[in-house]
């Protein structure tokens, strides 16, 4: 199945970008896997004609508001996110509306038409560099994701306006099951996602992004790692570093909305084009200067 999608992505001339949390059968087979901010980074330069997202909506939607001249297709059309869905441009306009002023920083989890309100989007990866460039005497609000939203103002010492957001999957790593996996593993270090609950951000001896954590299992002397973060990360953990022992502190830890893609889906919406993702061109030019700003910081 996998050269089967392999075959028609070249017959198509398309690029199959998958998110880290997704299946390992489905990352196998995608051209490029990565966080957040590496997909829109690999989506916006690509020659590609079709873009074949395996990730979750607020994803392809940043693909096509960068590149709208490409097809950009989710690979399962009912992949959203829940933390993206706790925030609508109407709740946007009104705290803007408290706080006249403001600059907004939106985390790219939220909804195309949250990002036409934004000034700038974030991810995971640059959200403390991104607010850190914020002139210190302007007030800044910070939507949608409450756990990265403090885990930046330790980081800054800036204060920030928070919306009350959170991820399901992360809120289930709780300081409890990281003490439990400490206690078995006393031996691991603790990487902790910025979703996490701040108790469990406390916990971590480094907080990540995905591709971050990656990146520090990869140059760490340690042996042996507690990933507080969706478990589908572990698949490229253990793949890219054989010899070291990678922990999921609590089987709860998946996202749902991420395991809708499975490789079969993946095929099928390719070989029908279904599933396209557009974002309205009024919505999507007012997100443009948004989702550039956020590309363009490391
Ligand atoms: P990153 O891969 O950017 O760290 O994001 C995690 C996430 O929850 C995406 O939905
Ligand atoms: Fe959304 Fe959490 Fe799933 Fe990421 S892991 S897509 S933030 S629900």
């Amino acid at each position: 199945m996998q050269e089967e999608l392999r075959k028609l992505a070249k017959a198509r001339n398309a690029l199959v970008i998958a998110h880290n949390y997704q299946r390992a059968e489905v990352q196998e087979a995608a051209d490029f896997t990565g966080d957040s901010l590496e997909l829109s980074r690999t989506a916006a330069k690509t020659d590609a004609d079709i873009i074949l997202f395996c990730g979750v909506e607020f994803m392809a939607e940043t693909a096509h508001i960068l590149s709208p001249d490409k097809k950009v297709l989710l690979a399962d059309i009912n992949a959203g996110c829940p933390m993206a869905d706790m925030i609508t441009s109407y709740d946007l306009r009104k705290l803007k509306e408290e706080h006249p002023g403001a600059l907004v920083v939106a985390y790219v989890n939220t909804s195309a038409a949250v990002k036409a309100e934004t000034d700038i989007c974030c991810t995971s990866a640059n959200a403390a560099t991104v607010v850190s460039n914020i002139p210190a005497d302007r007030e800044i609000i910070f939507v949608p994701d409450r756990n990265l939203a403090m885990y930046v103002e330790k980081a800054t010492g800036r204060e920030l306006i928070k919306w009350d957001g959170f991820c399901p999957t992360h809120e289930y790593i709780t300081a409890e099951v990281i003490l439990k996996a400490k206690k078995e593993h006393p031996e691991a270090l603790v990487i902790a996602h910025p979703e996490c609950l701040p108790d469990v951000q406390d916990m971590a001896d480094s907080l990540q992004s995905t591709s971050g954590m990656i990146r520090f299992a990869r140059e760490s002397e340690a042996r042996s790692f507690i990933i507080a973060t969706e478990m589908g990360l572990i698949h490229r953990l253990q793949k890219e570093n054989p010899g070291k022992e990678f922990i999921s502190p609590t089987k709860k830890a998946i996202c749902p909305n991420m395991k809708l893609t499975t490789l079969q889906k993946a095929f099928d919406t390719l070989f029908e084009e279904r599933y396209e993702i557009r974002v309205d061109e009024d919505i999507r030019r007012r997100a443009l200067a948004a989702v550039e700003a956020m590309v363009s910081y490391s």
